[in-house]
């Protein structure tokens, strides 16, 4: 028996731009009414929605992309079920992910869609993987290492964050490819996790009454590759240990985000001294080549070279504070919420 589709779905929407860290009355639970369905458009029951630190730029304004304005529906990736449809590409029942939002549900265009088939995942690749490993998180660790930190083994890669999902993706890839991994971490239970996935050494910054000594101590021939998930004072630590031709991969600037003024980079001598390179990346550039990376780290994850770790919270109602805490460390691998029991 088919259910009738839903006449409205909770939605988080943007109440007003935060000022620093994001606090939970940013955000407003709005009970939205769904519109009748056009040709070319589906309804989703959205089963999970990522919480992503990254979209913080957002909130206040332009990133690269544009600002969210006051009442408009949270992004955030995110998997579900099509429940009504007048798409040719999508029936009632698809599983699909995409930039789903904050919501129970939402009427979308069937483009931008990705269909799942869910006798493709298991034990092993989790369909909430697509969203998180196998998606944005992964595919920043894979094409930002491996093309700007254009890595040789041997070499030394030190990574900020490096228990988050962009980070912990970047050091076990970085072991595949014969790097000596050194892990920055806020915490021991981080730290731990982070040896048991294989990391050649870690330091947990929060111990670290000297930031600098504490990278050359862990990388005592100095480090090559600097994935920076951070900035700040982690990367200004980070420049100081650099090797000769060494790469910055500017991946994230995580304590930057809530800041009203930038740190910005000091330590800028150290470009010249030791002819470094230091380079962003948006990963959907890479978006022609997202297939074949995803069918190459799901083949590690089958070989148990590639672990990942989610970090589920239940219910919708805890979004923002679980959003909120992301800026205090509190996600323990890639943070998810579940919409539904
Ligand atoms: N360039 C791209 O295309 C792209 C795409 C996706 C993500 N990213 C970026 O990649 C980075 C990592 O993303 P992720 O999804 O894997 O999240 P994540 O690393 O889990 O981010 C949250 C973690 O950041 C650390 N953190 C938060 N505030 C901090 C602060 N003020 N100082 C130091 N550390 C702080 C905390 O870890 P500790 O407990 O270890 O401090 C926290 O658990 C983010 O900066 C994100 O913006 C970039």
């Amino acid at each position: 028996m088919t259910h009738p589709a839903p006449k409205s779905f909770q939605q988080w929407r943007l109440a007003k731009h935060p000022d620093g860290v994001p606090t939970p009355d940013c955000f407003e639970l709005v009970d939205t009414p769904m519109p009748e369905l056009a040709e070319g458009q589906v309804m989703i029951a959205t089963h999970y929605f990522s919480l992503d630190p990254g979209m913080r730029g957002r909130l206040s304004g332009d990133s690269y992309a544009a600002g969210l304005k006051i009442s408009e529906l949270i992004e955030s990736a995110g998997i579900g079920e099509i429940v009504a449809s007048r798409s040719e590409r999508y029936g009632v029942g698809d599983y699909v992910m995409g930039g789903l939002g904050w919501c129970e549900g939402n009427v979308v265009s069937d483009r931008g869609l990705q269909k799942l088939d869910p006798a493709l995942f298991d034990d092993k690749v989790s369909m909430t993987a697509t969203i998180g490993v196998l998606g944005v998180p992964g595919l920043t660790a894979w094409f930002g290492l491996q093309d700007l930190g254009q890595p040789k083994a041997g070499e030394t890669l030190l990574i900020s964050s490096a228990a988050g999902p962009v980070g912990a993706t970047t050091g076990q890839i970085g072991k595949a490819l014969g790097l000596t991994v050194v892990g920055i971490a806020g915490g021991s239970d981080k730290c731990s996790y982070l040896t048991e996935l294989g990391f050649d050494a870690v330091i947990d910054y929060k111990q670290a009454s000297d930031l600098p000594a504490a990278i050359k101590a862990a990388c005592p021939d100095g480090v090559d590759i600097y994935f920076d998930n951070v900035g700040a004072e982690m990367l200004d630590a980070a420049i100081l240990n650099m090797r000769l031709n060494g790469r910055i991969v500017v991946s994230g600037q995580v304590s930057e985000y809530n800041r009203a003024q930038p740190h910005g980079i000091r330590n800028t001598t150290a470009f010249i001294t030791h002819r470094l390179r230091m380079q962003g990346l948006v990963v959907y550039d890479y978006h022609k080549q997202f297939v074949d990376a995803q069918a190459a780290m799901a083949k590690m994850i089958r070989d148990g070279s590639l672990r990942y770790t989610e970090d589920i919270s239940q219910g919708i109602a805890d979004a923002p504070k679980a959003y909120e805490a992301l800026f205090a460390g509190a996600n323990f691998g890639r943070r998810l919420i579940k919409t539904i029991g």
